[in-house]
């Protein structure tokens, strides 16, 4: 993608009010989920960015309805029993791992032959880790070059319940199996070691699902979903975190988001900028499909160091590349420990993050699974590599606004798959 911007540093404070864009993750789930349920869901704030729209047309590749109505998007239920539109359905799944990995959960129960293909990036993600699990419930996948996308499945009905327990930190592989086991033979489980987000739990028992927490594990028996509600998805705590840390660093900033998720699993961000010494108000005032939702209010202090353990990574690991910057401005060295799994992101973040940070003189060494940075550093601004990736480019955004000189980023357009206007809200703030 090209759209370059270059970003100039802050010479005053950051001070608003603002909302992010809808949850990406609880996007997906309501546009699958609406899809499969019985009735009709009412979807209101889905974001605008390129990763949901990949679901959408994916889903109205298979015959699913979804249209506009007065700013909402009514999802009609029931599509696995409509006629699909041919015998083999070519889905593109854009740069979008959550499109890839749930709709392999859905359509292994689901018969028909269907090949999800992706971008470059896509192509180069893991997929090994859906099919295996998948395959242990009878499910037919085959992977290019055994590992990843193009991905055929035969899909049939009548898979095997499964009894799986997570190998590898992933929500999306979780919710692969939850989703095939809504048309499996008996009750399913699944157990999450490692609490990864937990977001297609909620709005699977929001639906009515017959789903219960036994500890780690998720138990879920096949049955109707009932979807004639309204779900309002909250802001985006991903989205709401580059504004965070952006108000954080900055001198005399204070930054509200407003109706944004706040849902523990995803919260890791905000704890660990506390414990760094970060002011930061959280209140939380309603609830929706079954996840809650409030204001975080943010404003400037001193920072230091902080010690993330790899346990904390999945409730924040898509803030990592965003906390490094943060670490390079607090007092002392900052250990990110356990991010393996960084490195099958979009890119390899964990080698794009430390290559950004020294490219503005920060200093970051990457040891194993680790990244430490010592701060705080004077930035200075450059060029950033980020690689087409969006949360490269949002994390370097923030960056810049505490460097000296501009900074610019190349691919900025790139921030389009989960935040198409980050670049202007940001400018936004500068009042
Ligand atoms: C997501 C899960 C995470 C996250 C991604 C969205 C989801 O990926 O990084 O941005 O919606 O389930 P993994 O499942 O690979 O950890």
């Amino acid at each position: 993608m090209s759209g370059a911007r270059v970003v100039s540093p802050a010479s005053a404070p950051l001070r608003g009010t603002l909302s992010v864009p809808g949850d990406k993750s609880i996007a997906h789930r309501s546009l699958i989920l609406g899809s499969l349920a019985e009735g009709t869901l009412r979807v209101a704030g889905l974001p605008g960015g390129a990763d949901v729209r990949s679901t959408r047309t994916c889903l109205e590749a298979l015959g699913a309805s979804i249209r506009e109505d007065e700013g909402a998007l009514l999802v009609e239920g029931g599509w696995t029993r409509r006629p699909r539109p041919s015998a083999r359905v070519e889905l593109d799944c854009g740069n979008s791992g959550t499109t890839m990995r749930l709709l392999m959960g859905v359509l292994a129960g689901c018969p028909g032959r269907f090949v999800l293909t992706g971008d470059a990036s896509l192509s180069r993600r893991p997929m090994r880790r859906v099919a295996e699990p998948l395959a242990s419930m009878g499910a037919a996948i085959e992977l290019s070059g055994g590992e990843g996308a193009p991905v055929t499945i035969q899909g049939k009905a009548g898979l095997a319940a499964c009894g799986v327990r997570l190998s590898v930190p992933s929500a999306q592989v979780k919710s692969a199996l939850l989703l095939a086991a809504l048309s499996a033979e008996g009750e399913s489980a699944v157990e999450d070691p490692f609490r990864t987000r937990d977001h297609t739990e909620r709005m699977l028992a929001w639906l009515g699902a017959d789903l219960r927490l036994d500890g780690r594990t998720v138990r879920l028996r096949p049955g109707p979903l009932r979807s004639d509600r309204t779900l309002a998805i909250p802001g985006d705590l991903s989205s709401a975190a580059y504004f965070a840390a952006a108000a954080a660093l900055v001198p005399g900033s204070e930054v509200s988001v407003t109706r944004v998720g706040l849902n523990p699993r995803r919260a890791g961000f905000l704890d660990v900028l506390r414990r760094m010494g970060a002011r930061i108000a959280v209140a939380e005032d309603a609830s929706s499909g079954g996840e809650p939702v409030g204001t975080v209010g943010i404003s400037h202090s001193r920072l230091k160091a902080a010690r993330v353990a790899a346990a904390e990574v999945p409730a924040l690991v898509d803030e990592i590349p965003l906390l490094a910057v943060v670490a390079s401005q607090a007092e002392g060295t900052s250990r990110l420990e356990g991010l393996g799994e960084l490195r099958v992101k979009e890119s390899d973040r964990l080698a794009a993050t430390a290559a950004a940070l020294r490219a503005m003189g920060a200093k970051a060494v990457v040891e194993g699974d680790t990244l430490s940075v010592s701060g705080p550093c004077r930035l200075r601004g450059a060029e950033i590599a980020s690689l087409g990736d969006h949360r490269i480019a949002m994390s370097f955004g923030v960056a810049a606004l505490v460097a000296d000189g501009e900074t610019r980023i190349p691919d900025a357009a790139c921030a389009a798959v989960s935040y198409p206007g980050f670049f202007d809200d940001l400018e936004g703030l500068r009042g």
